[in-house]
């Protein structure tokens, strides 16, 4: 059968614009037309794509044009280029949404721009990562790269790369947004190798894929060509990779009808991981003896038994782990009992790529590129400061650990013309142990943050104009022999104590100021720009509350005069109840709900409102603190999934809260079948749980200012009300961020073993990511019901069990199999996607709360459409399945 190869060449010339079968617009899209002049903006009218110039995105690089002859065979976008005659890397720096994940493609088209008829031969870099090898076999053929990545930073730099084999250049670049949900890999971004619409004649984009996947016609000469009229959109019955109609309307069979329909392909390299999509959908009008059957086999091994398309409906079948080998052979053979031979409408190959060396540290980055533009640094400084290893910037050195981002350790500026003080942003290279600013023409004092340094082992600020007094913090560490100090050559330079007698005068007074001064500039390690911040943050603050008190006052007519003090005592007022109140609503502490670690809690009624009252054990110190967290905590904070305090008790010895009654107990407690009257949750009773959690998660984290962290979620402090609406509970260990400024707070490790961050149990740094992870716990539990310290021989984290179930593919064996199959399969992939994600080792990786709200919503969403659909045999919804996972025959 046809050998399948790599047409991964654009046509775009050859593109067909058939009629507009979809309302859609670009929304998720990036078009970039690169080397446009600077103001360009076009639409093209074969596919309505707007494109825009690239001159914002780079500024390096020189515009040229494709020769004149070329132009009528290319739509405008490919007309124009951007070179690279110098420089080592040239790099795009793109905005994009982080955690989002895109198509992207990059278009070369050569077209003898520069006159002489020599193909060029370069690297493209993402980010800290190669992508591939551009390497141009025809100067009048437009070489399409294409990638499907999840972008981890909120922008994507694309890099073109000389490696001494011509001139890079670069023709366009387009990102579009794809849902989350499809195109799932064990790991890696997904290179594509074919994308191929079976049957048919012509090649398609946008507008017919709304992804702007573009599906090129293949060698077919063994096959039979079938199609059919599809006129509109509708007439498809769509699933989640949303093949266009035109594509789904053509398919080819065996033209022998007894003989299987093969696809085979054979890897330049044996392990290289390819991920296959297929296509189907029944176009034939059967007649009702007529039946068409077949099994799917790759390499000997059947993966799907009595496949069926269906009539109008486009099914998906994928891979869901990935395939390799010497060759690859997949089969589709027609069953026994099938009339008619197999069919197959479209089909995608991609291979799996890896990106294993993770960006450069944010701080890092952020205040190298600050220094590079206050100093106009003229150096080739682009992409990636530290990554790859040999692009790394000159003058800099890192440290690279595998887990971790890479962080610069060396900033080599001698000699490099530059002018000015010493800037504050190089305080924010934190890990600096080798600083050399030497011969240049920088002024001013030495600042006091150079001595804050760490792990800073030579400091060389040699032959320069500064001036004034070394600070002494310097001096002392150069004479314990800790720092390599070099000085000499600043003429208006002196130490304290050598300073001339007409300098001394001025030395005591500044020495005088500086008293003043220095500690806090000292123990704030330069970061003086970040006080203000705080300030100015404080001030806001302040001033949005008074203005929603003196509103509050307006309306109400209390408290006709208040001072700053009474900001938080005012509302807290109405909700004090007295010891005697609470012994009257508890009838006198009758009923016990639970024993938390600081106290017990009761069952109360407030004018026949069931309410639960939390006293604190008077010995407790850590539980008065904590007892004054909470209560600061909770009259700030109100939101319909968290917990809310009804009032109060602080009556010396008695300290009380008192909170809405939760009438369902907790959520472990239904989980693990010991609530009395334990209610067993379906696979959406389950989603809304945690969409309800995530939202309460997201408002402590966004909706407070500052943020708060709950440090302490697990299931036992999600709370179910009479509906079972879930609520997060117990802010008695929370913390609050203190700053906009700061991310992460060092604290005394707390919280619940099995839940805690392994990154904070280590370092002590308290950030919104801690309570990602342990939210990622729960995720976990609620999906498969198992303990979430599992003890056997060796103890195992639920995540580490999760996770190697996930790299079999295996979905069946994590769900919690009370289920029985009852849910959709897409939709608890998601939900554990996000989980691992959210328990991911390295909390870069961890995914900020609103993404998991937006991702746990969709997953719902897949959820309830399915039920919708279910019962109801006119609506079929079009379906994707897993291959590996779905071996049994029309698995639901
Ligand atoms: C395709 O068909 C032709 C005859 O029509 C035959 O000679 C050739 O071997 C076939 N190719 C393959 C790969 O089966
Ligand atoms: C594309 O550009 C045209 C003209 O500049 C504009 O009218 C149109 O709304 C744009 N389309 C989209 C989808 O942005
Ligand atoms: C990208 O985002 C950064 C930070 O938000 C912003 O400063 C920059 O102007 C943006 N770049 C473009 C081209 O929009
Ligand atoms: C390059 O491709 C064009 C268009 O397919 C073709 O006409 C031409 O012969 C090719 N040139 C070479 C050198 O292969
Ligand atoms: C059709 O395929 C069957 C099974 O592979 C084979 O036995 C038969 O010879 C083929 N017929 C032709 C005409 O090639
Ligand atoms: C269905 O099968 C019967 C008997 O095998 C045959 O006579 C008839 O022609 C078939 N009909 C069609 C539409 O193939
Ligand atoms: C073939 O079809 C018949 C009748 O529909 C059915 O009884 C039989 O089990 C089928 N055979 C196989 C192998 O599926
Ligand atoms: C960079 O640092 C590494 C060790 O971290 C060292 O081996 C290497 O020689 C350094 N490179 C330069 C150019 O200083
Ligand atoms: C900085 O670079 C210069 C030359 O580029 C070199 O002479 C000097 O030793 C370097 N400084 C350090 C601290 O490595």
């Amino acid at each position: 059968m046809g050998m399948l190869r790599c047409f991964l060449v654009g046509f775009v010339g050859a593109l067909v614009l058939a009629a507009l079968i979809q309302a859609q617009d670009q929304s998720g899209f990036i078009s970039i037309d690169c080397g446009a002049t600077a103001d360009a903006s076009f639409t093209e009218s074969k596919t309505g794509i707007n494109y825009t110039s690239d001159a914002n995105l780079i500024n390096t690089g020189v515009s040229m044009s494709i020769e004149s002859d070329l132009k009528k065979q290319y739509q405008r976008y490919m007309w124009t280029l951007r070179s690279f005659p110098e420089g080592k890397r040239n790099c795009y720096k793109i905005n994009i949404t982080r955690g989002s994940k895109y198509l992207i493609k990059t278009g070369f088209l050569y077209g003898n721009y520069d006159g002489l008829n020599k193909l060029p031969k370069f690297d493209v870099h993402l980010g800290a990562n190669r992508w591939s090898t551009v390497n141009i076999n025809n100067g009048s053929i437009n070489e399409v790269n294409e990638i499907i990545h999840v972008a981890s930073l909120d922008y994507v730099q694309i890099c073109l790369v000389d490696t001494g084999s011509g001139t890079p250049f670069i023709s366009s670049i387009e990102l579009r947004t794809l849902t989350n949900d499809i195109y799932v890999t064990e790991s890696g971004s997904l290179e594509t190798y074919i994308r191929w619409d079976m049957g048919s004649n012509i090649g398609y984009r946008y507008k017919e894929d709304i992804y702007d996947r573009y599906w090129s016609y293949g060698n077919i000469n063994n096959w039979t060509q079938l199609s059919v009229s599809i006129s509109s959109a509708d007439a498809l019955e769509q699933n989640v990779y949303q093949p266009p109609a035109i594509v789904m309307s053509t398919a080819v069979t065996p033209s022998n009808d007894s003989a299987p329909l093969v696809i085979n392909w054979m890897p330049d390299d044996p392990t290289d991981k390819f991920y296959l999509y297929m296509y189907f959908m029944e176009i034939q009008e059967l007649g009702t003896n007529q039946t068409r059957e077949f099994n799917i086999v790759e390499n000997g091994i059947q993966r799907y038994s009595k496949f069926s398309p269906k009539n109008l409906i486009a099914t998906t079948l994928y891979s869901s782990s990935a395939s390799s080998g010497s060759e690859i052979i997949y089969s589709l053979q027609k069953t026994k009992n099938s009339t008619l031979p197999p069919i197959i409408n479209a089909l995608e190959i991609y291979k799996a790529i890896d990106f294993p060396q993770s960006e450069t540290f944010k701080g890092d980055d952020d205040a190298i590129t600050a220094i590079k533009s206050i100093y106009g640094v003229t150096r080739d400084w682009q992409g990636d400061p530290c990554a790859p290893v040999d692009y790394l910037w000159d003058g800099l050195n890192c440290s690279y650990n595998k887990k971790e981002s890479p962080r610069i350790t060396t900033l080599n500026l001698s000699s490099s013309g530059l002018s000015g003080k010493i800037d504050p942003s190089i305080a924010n290279l934190s890990m600096l142990e080798k600083l050399d600013l030497s011969n240049n023409s920088l002024n001013g004092e030495i600042p006091d943050f150079l001595s804050q340094f760490q792990h800073l082992k030579i400091l060389n600020l040699e032959k320069n104009n500064l001036s004034g007094l070394i600070p002494t913090a310097l001096v002392e560490k150069s004479k314990k022999g800790s720092l390599s100090l070099s000085v000499d050559q600043n003429p208006n330079l002196c130490e304290s104590g050598q300073c001339n007698v007409q300098d001394e005068g001025k030395e005591k007074e500044k020495k005088e100021k500086n008293n003043i001064v220095a500690p806090i500039v000292a123990t704030v390690s330069g970061v003086v720009i970040l006080l203000i911040v705080v300030v100015a943050v404080v001030w806001m603050v302040k001033r949005r509350k008074l203005k929603a008190l003196i509103v509050e006052k307006d309306q109400s007519q209390i408290s006709p005069q208040y001072t700053e003090q009474d900001d938080l005592v005012l509302p807290l007022r109405k909700q004090i109840y007295s010891y005697s109140d609470v012994l009257k609503i508890t009838n006198n502490f009758n009923t016990t709900l639970g024993k938390g670690g600081f106290g017990t809690v009761y069952l109360g009624h407030i004018d026949e409102t069931p309410v639960a009252v939390k006293m604190l054990s008077s010995s407790s110190v850590q539980g008065f603190q904590q007892f004054q967290a909470e209560v600061k905590l909770l009259m700030r904070v109100h939101h319909k999934n968290l917990t809310s305090l009804v009032g109060y008790c602080n009556e010396e010895t008695n300290k009380g809260l008192i909170y809405e009654y939760m009438a369902n107990g907790d959520l472990q407690e239904h989980l693990s079948g010991k609530h009395s009257k334990t209610k067993f949750f379906t696979w959406e009773e389950r989603l809304r749980i945690a969409v309800d959690a995530a939202l309460g998660l997201e408002y402590l984290q966004n909706g407070c200012k500052p943020p708060i962290i709950h440090r302490d979620i697990k299931s036992t402090n999600i709370l179910l009300n009479e509906q079972f609406q879930a609520k997060l509970a117990d802010f008695g260990l929370s913390k609050i961020i203190p700053t906009e400024g700061g991310t992460h707070v060092s604290t005394v490790v707390a919280g619940t073993p099995g839940y805690l961050d392994p990154e904070y149990f280590i370092t002590n740094r308290l950030t919104e990511k801690s309570d990602v992870f342990s939210f990622g716990v729960v995720l976990l539990e609620i999906i498969t019901n198992q303990p979430v310290i599992m003890r056997g021989e060796e103890s195992i984290h639920i995540s580490d069990w999760v996770k190697s179930l996930v790299l079999k593919g295996d979905i069946k064996a994590i769900v919690d199999s009370r289920l029985e199959g009852d849910y959709d399969t897409n939709s608890v992939w998601k939900a554990v996607e996000i989980a691992t994600e959210c328990v991911s080792p390295n909390m870069n990786r961890r995914p900020v709360t609103s993404v998991i709200v937006i991702e746990l919503k969709e997953s719902l969403s897949m959820e309830v459409a399915r039920k919708k659909h279910r019962g109801n045999p006119l609506t079929h919804s079009g379906v994707s399945m897993n291959l590996n996972t779905e071996f049994i025959p029309h698995a639901r």
